[in-house]
């Protein structure tokens, strides 16, 4: 028996990275899937990979209207909805914090980030309670978790994802629906993109391309993978879960559990600094 037999899941950003990836495992472990998402020719190219067991509609996860079609029709075709993984995001309106654009960049932003798990939740409740339970999954980020320089909106959005997901863990509780983000630290995806074409002359994926730079920004030294958060969505998506409520789960092959001087303490900004202080500890000097 597959982990996801018999169970229906929205996927919200599913035409593209780590939802593109949920996809493909969900319908390996035996869900049926909707995806939703703003890039149409993707997402159907991955809906007919997929097969029967998945259907692509566009959706904005910040228009109200487009949640509730984008849940109903997995209703409608399967007859149920077990989970729904708000997942849709970009890296939105960004830059110094005096610098913010408070216009459209900042309410796409916030529409997609916070606004789109907010509808996502709204409209998977009903359901899931007259079901008699269901898994929630929303995509955070290690960026709600710790500061960085350059992207306080999209942190602050996700730290509230997190918020989000605890309250309405509690609510939702007496329900047996569960509610939990998933925390990614720096994975390979097209969200690097920056919403822009590669340039020209490029003939590996965005992924392949990503890779190298990517294997040592965190202990673990590999590049961050899709299936690496599609196999934390397993999880919470499965039955495995059942006693599992309010969390947000990182997955970031330790990153945030480093004090940001990773594998080359030799050459790290710490070491620089006080190597005219004192002797460095053999430790952290250069082999
Ligand atoms: N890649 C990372 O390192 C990383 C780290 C932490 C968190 N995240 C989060 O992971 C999630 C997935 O991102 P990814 O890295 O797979 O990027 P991605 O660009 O590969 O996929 C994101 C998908 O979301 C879709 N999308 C964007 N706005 C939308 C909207 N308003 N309505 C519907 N769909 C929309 C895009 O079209 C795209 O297909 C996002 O929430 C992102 O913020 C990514």
């Amino acid at each position: 028996m597959a982990r996801l037999d018999g169970k229906v899941v929205v996927i919200t950003g599913g035409a593209s990275g780590m939802g593109a990836a949920t996809a493909r495992r969900f319908v390996a472990e035996g869900a049926k899937v909707v995806i939703g998402d703003l890039q149409v020719e993707k997402g159907e190219a991955i809906a007919q990979e997929l097969g029967a067991a998945a259907t692509f509609i566009r959706t904005d996860v910040g228009i109200e209207a487009d949640v509730k079609a984008m849940i109903d029709l997995a209703v409608e075709a399967h007859g149920r909805l077990d989970c729904i993984f708000n997942n849709a995001g970009f890296g939105g309106v960004a830059g110094p914090i005096d610098q913010t654009d408070m216009g459209a960049p900042y309410a796409s932003t916030v529409a997609c980030l916070l606004t789109g798990p907010i509808l996502g939740m709204k409209h998977a409740a009903p359901i899931m309670k007259e079901q008699g339970g269901g898994s929630i999954v929303s995509t955070a980020s290690i960026a709600g978790l710790r500061g960085s320089s350059g992207a306080p909106v999209y942190s602050a959005l996700k730290a509230g994802v997190m918020g989000l997901t605890r309250a309405v863990a509690v609510e939702l509780a007496p329900h047996h629906i569960r509610v939990n983000a998933i925390c990614p630290g720096v994975i390979v995806t097209p969200i690097f993109l920056f919403g822009q074409q590669p340039k020209a002359g490029s003939n590996v994926s965005v992924e392949e391309a990503l890779r190298p730079g990517f294997r040592n920004l965190q202990p673990i030294p590999r590049a961050g993978e899709g299936f690496d958060i599609a196999n934390m969505a397993l999880f919470l998506a499965s039955d495995e879960s059942a006693f599992v409520t309010g969390q947000a789960f990182v997955v970031d092959g330790g990153l945030t559990t480093t004090m940001s001087v990773v594998g080359d303490v030799a050459n790290s900004p710490i070491a620089a600094a006080i190597a005219d202080l004192v002797e460095l500890p053999a430790w952290m000097q250069a082999e």
